[in-house]
């Protein structure tokens, strides 16, 4: 974590130390690192360097205006996969011909205001889903750009959870029906094929699974080609992952070495590419500060309760997921061994477990790596305001989330008569 370091014993982001940062917005409180985000994109622009490729950030994993703007800037498109992410994008001004929409489930109203808004390209997942885009086009007097996504039955060897590119899952169009979809998408009139699309997993730590997809990949354009059907771009979705733990996933700018050798070995160098990472531009970019509320011995564990729980860090309940924990402020005293965990009345409740940790009340603690996939995961679970959240540039730190109050989450409701 280049960005987030100890200068003395205090844990700094940036130029700028978190334990000012506690005191000034108060926990939970996420902090994220923008230099850190330009770097993991700086990997993947390297890798790219002198082709025609399109980077769309897939922005369920950190979707806050904000950070959008980060991506924005730096000439980034967007992977969206509800109408919700789609009206985010124009808040900050996003050009929708850099939008490609992805999704099993897209709706009628989200496809007609996707179109109406002229996104890039609609990454189709199933042989229904074409007939309604195609019917929407038509009845909006319009013509829907596709790509579709294709399952290439790879085995990305991650949670079960996240792993979505073997059969029998839910996502894409099966490897061996493509080019009879494609058939079908290039008949209908409301449809313009511009392209094919795959996506197989999160948290891929090893390049194998992506050096086979590709492979696959390749196959099926060359299918789809002879089959008098052009394809603009390929597009090879997310899922490149980060160090949580000490993992050593690839480094973007030499996985892509690799693949596009192989993209130029084939004769498709001349295509455009597109990506969808989300995880590895902003996983490693964000921490979540804490303040230590309680210690409380126990007699097989002895437990450390801080203020952030599972609806602000989600992945340990849900995946098993491991995150760092340390602390904001070093200190001499004797370090023990506690399960961190938050005040939600669940024991599935927890952020580490056999933690080593010198703290005691009312010291702060980092949960690292929590840049993707928590804030745009958290929930109000037990009516728990949504955390607030700090962009941190150099040593700047601008609040870019305010905590959220009971009146905000109560303000939809209404009372009965
Ligand atoms: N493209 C598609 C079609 C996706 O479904 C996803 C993620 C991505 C791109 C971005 O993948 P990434 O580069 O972030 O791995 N909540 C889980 C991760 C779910 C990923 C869902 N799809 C977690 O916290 O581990």
């Amino acid at each position: 974590h280049p960005h987030f370091s100890y200068r003395g014993d205090a844990l700094f982001a940036e130029d700028v130390a978190v334990s000012r940062l506690a005191a000034e917005f108060g926990t939970p409180l996420f902090v994220y690192s923008k230099a850190s985000m330009l770097d993991a994109l700086a990997a993947y622009q390297r890798g790219f360097e002198g082709r025609a490729a399109k980077i769309c950030y897939a922005m369920k994993a950190n979707s806050s205006l904000a950070i959008l703007q980060v991506f924005a800037r730096a000439g980034c498109g967007f992977d969206i996969v509800s109408g919700g992410e789609l009206e985010r994008v124009l808040a900050v001004g996003g050009a929708p011909s850099d939008i490609i929409f992805s999704g099993v489930g897209k709706t009628r109203a989200e496809m007609q205001r996707a179109l109406a808004l002229g996104i890039g390209c609609f990454n189709v997942e199933s042989e229904p889903e074409l007939d309604v885009l195609n019917a929407v086009a038509v009845a909006a007097g319009k013509v829907a750009p596709v790509s579709i996504r294709v399952n290439p039955d790879v085995d990305p060897k991650t949670h079960p959870y996240i792993s979505t590119g073997l059969k029998g899952n839910k996502f894409g169009v099966a490897h061996d029906r493509t080019l009879a979809a494609y058939r079908h998408a290039a008949a209908l009139p409301g449809l313009k094929v511009v392209g094919i699309d795959c996506h197989i997993g999160s948290q891929i730590t090893t390049e194998a699974p992506y050096l086979d997809t590709m492979d696959r990949m390749l196959d099926l354009v060359q299918a789809i080609e002879s089959a008098g059907i052009a394809l603009k771009h390929i597009d090879f979705g997310g899922g490149l992952g980060i160090s949580y733990n000490g993992d050593q996933p690839p480094q973007a700018d030499a996985l892509w070495h690799k693949l596009l050798a192989k993209v130029d070995a084939r004769g498709f160098g001349d295509r455009q590419l597109m990506i969808e990472p989300g995880r590895s531009l902003v996983g490693n970019a964000g921490l979540c500060l804490t303040e230590v509320l309680y210690l409380k011995p126990g007699e097989s564990k002895n437990f450390c309760i801080v203020d952030a729980a599972m609806n602000d860090l989600p992945r340990p309940a849900m995946y098993q997921a491991f995150h760092a924990i340390v602390p904001a402020q070093r200190s001499t005293g004797t370090p023990h061994t506690y399960d961190v965990v938050g005040p939600v009345c669940e024991s599935g409740d927890w952020i580490g477990r056999d933690r080593e940790l010198a703290v005691e009340p009312g010291s702060h603690l980092a949960v690292l790596s929590a840049g993707a996939y928590c804030m745009s995961m958290a929930s109000n679970y037990n009516t728990r305001g949504r955390a607030a959240e700090v962009l941190v540039d150099g040593t700047s730190a601008t609040l870019i989330r305010e905590r959220e109050t009971p009146a905000d989450q109560m303000r939809s409701e209404r009372l009965v008569s």
